[in-house]
C-alpha cells in the first residue's frame, strides 16, 4: 500500500527500512516520507513503531506467535 503519495512510498519500503534498525528521522532523510504536504506522516510514524522490536507486538512476531500478514512489517 502506499502511505506517501507525494514521493510513492508503500508501507513496505518504510518497514524494511524500519526493520534495518532507522528510526523515523532517518527513514525521512532516506526515502522523504512526509516531506511534501506532510499527510503521510502519523502513519509512516506507526509503521515505524509496529517495527521497532521494543514494541510488544513486533516481539510476539518475531517469536513466531502472529501470522506474517498481522503487520504491515512482517512483510
Ligand atoms: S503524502 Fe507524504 S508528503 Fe504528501
Amino acid at each position: 500500500m502506499i502511505v506517501c503519495v507525494c514521493n510513492r512510498i508503500s508501507d513496505r519500503d518504510i518497514a524494511r527500512h524500519a526493520r534495518a534498525g532507522m528510526g523515523f528521522d532517518d527513514i525521512q532523510l532516506e526515502l522523504g516520507v512526509a516531506t511534501c504536504c506532510g499527510r503521510c506522516e502519523q502513519c509512516a510514524r506507526d509503521i515505524v513503531s509496529q517495527c521497532d522490536k521494543s514494541h510488544p507486538v513486533a516481539a510476539l512476531r518475531d517469536a513466531g506467535a502472529m501470522p506474517s500478514t498481522a503487520l504491515a512489517c512482517a512483510a
